[in-house]
């Protein structure tokens, strides 16, 4: 089951410049930043109540944000969704027929646990999976 929403990830262009727009514009301070070097990005998250707004900077042109932002320029990257167990959720999508991107769960920033699950079959929207530590 997914429990909430987690955070909403928002592909940019220019992170400080996003950083400090998104500052002005929530009226809060970031509370982390992160380099997650394996999915080529860098992300700072706003804590909004119980989920976060998640800025992501690529790292580089050939990385998933750096090629969705050549493909589709800035916006809405994925949406991630709380769960209390991302191993048990993916063995129930994928038996439910739904696409994970991972195929088994992995490191996400803030020592969270993480898994994607295919846009196709989810709207056309990246869908992250984040277990707290
Ligand atoms: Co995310």
């Amino acid at each position: 089951m997914f429990e909430r929403i987690d955070h909403v990830g928002i592909a940019v262009p220019d992170l400080d410049a996003a950083v400090e727009r998104y500052r002005r514009a929530l009226g809060a301070e970031p509370v982390h930043r992160e380099r997650v070097e394996d999915q080529g990005v860098e992300e700072v998250l706003f804590r909004l109540g119980d989920g976060y707004v998640q800025l992501l900077g690529a790292l580089g042109p050939d990385t998933p944000v750096g090629r969705f932002l050549e493909r589709r320029g800035p916006g809405v990257h994925h949406v991630g969704y709380r769960v209390a167990d991302v191993a048990r959720e993916l063995e129930r999508l994928r038996a439910a027929g739904f696409r994970p991107v991972d195929e088994a769960p992995r490191r996400g920033s803030r020592g969270t646990t993480i898994a994607f699950l295919h846009p196709a079959g989810m709207e056309g929207v990246l869908v992250e999976l984040v277990q707290e530590p």
